[in-house]
């Protein structure tokens, strides 16, 4: 059990973040990729999408709706292709650690990984991070994507440093890369997504979750993307990272004083005393200590339903737990839709700390 002792005041940020270790796991056995056979199988089954779908089984219901949705893997690529890739977009955000007030760009790129996977719906097999389709309308100006254009802007660089890479995998990287720098767990991640190549793909607007809903409509989002109580709660703690922007989602500040950190402290502080703050705009909460910081309605909901009360609760306790049950809930959010062939290891990326010592 531990639980985040060190509070850095806003505005006094950044710098440390690389020194403050609160991920304790042993860096494990680095994966590889499986080979040719592998990529020979996800190919054959990409190339079979117009086949008719038999409904009845595995392969007919991937045909059937997300079709072609199938790891697309690169055989010309290794571990250390996409570790050079981790490792400048972690360059550039270590450039960038005093961003937007000192939130740097953590938030910011693990809200994109999140939003270009949040669309998905299990119902249909449709949507996710698999065709990388929030550049095109009606996705790219849903209102809750607001603001991400600063995420896209952010790797575009990439693309053309990297142009072997997809959308769909630079966004998602980006996601492993903001929540491993600031001392988040590992975040096993896995290539093979591809550009969008047909334009029906885009998703409907209305899959990404409305932050002024209650507990029952939390529940039934992250039901709808193939989670149960336990992963809701635990990806919603990545509310530690970043903030609201008035201009953005009309929602306004950080959940707590950390915010470049990746830690337990929004568990702790939602456990603590709030109130509806007075403002001309949206229904938000403000902490009755200090008035600085935010809930979300969607977030204080975590706290007044008591199924998901028991992991907020379990989660302000033991950060090592959070942790695991966070890295294990993202990595299967980045990758909701995609058919993997069955052999195909995740990478664990090294952080820039972990090279350097
Ligand atoms: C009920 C579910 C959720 C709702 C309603 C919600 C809503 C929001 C809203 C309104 C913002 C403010 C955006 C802005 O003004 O810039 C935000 C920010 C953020 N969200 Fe969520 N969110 C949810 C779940 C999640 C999940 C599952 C993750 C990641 C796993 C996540 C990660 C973030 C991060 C890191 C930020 C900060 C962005 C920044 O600093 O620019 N959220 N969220």
């Amino acid at each position: 059990m531990s639980s985040i002792t060190l509070r850095k005041p806003i505005g006094f940020v950044g710098k440390f973040n690389r020194v403050l270790k609160n991920n304790k796991s042993t860096p494990k056995v680095l994966a590889t990729l499986a080979g040719g056979i592998v990529a020979g199988t996800a190919i054959y089954v990409y190339s079979n999408n117009n086949n008719t779908p038999n409904k009845n089984n595995h392969l007919g219901k991937i045909l059937a709706s997300n079709a072609g949705a199938v790891a697309v893997l690169n055989k010309e690529k290794n571990f250390k292709d996409y570790q050079q890739v981790y490792n400048a977009i972690a360059e550039k955000v270590r450039d960038q650690d005093d961003a937007d007030d000192g939130a740097g760009r953590y938030g910011l790129l693990t809200r994109l990984a999140w939003h270009s996977s949040g669309t998905y719906d299990k119902n249909t097999n449709t949507g996710g991070s698999y065709n990388g389709s929030m550049i095109y309308s009606p996705e790219s100006t849903d209102g809750e994507n607001a603001g991400l254009e600063v995420a896209r802007d952010f790797l575009v660089e990439f693309h053309y440093l990297f142009p072997w890479l997809s959308r769909g995998d630079l966004w998602t990287l980006g996601g492993v890369v903001a929540v491993q720098e600031c001392g988040g767990p590992k975040i096993p991640w896995r290539p093979g997504r591809k550009d969008l190549e047909d334009r029906k793909k885009v998703p409907e607007n209305g899959n990404l979750p409305d932050a002024s809903r209650d507990a029952d409509y939390v529940r039934k989002v992250f039901t709808r993307l193939g989670f149960d109580e336990r992963e809701t709660v635990a990806l919603i703690g990545a509310h530690c990272l970043g903030k609201c922007h008035t201009d953005r989602s009309g929602y306004d500040g950080p959940w707590g004083p950390s915010f470049n950190m990746f830690t337990n402290d929004f568990y702790v502080r939602l456990l603590q005393n709030w109130h509806v703050r007075k403002w001309d705009g949206k229904k938000q909460y403000e902490d009755d200590e200090t008035s600085s910081f935010m809930m979300l309605p969607t977030d204080y909901a975590l706290k007044e339903d008591s199924k998901f009360l028991k992991y907020v609760k379990m989660y302000a306790e033991d950060q090592d737990l959070f942790f695991k049950d966070f890295s294990k809930a993202f990595s299967a959010l980045l990758e909701k839709g995609i058919e993997y062939p069955k052999d195909v290891k995740p990478f664990e990326f090294k952080t820039l700390d972990e090279q350097e010592d």
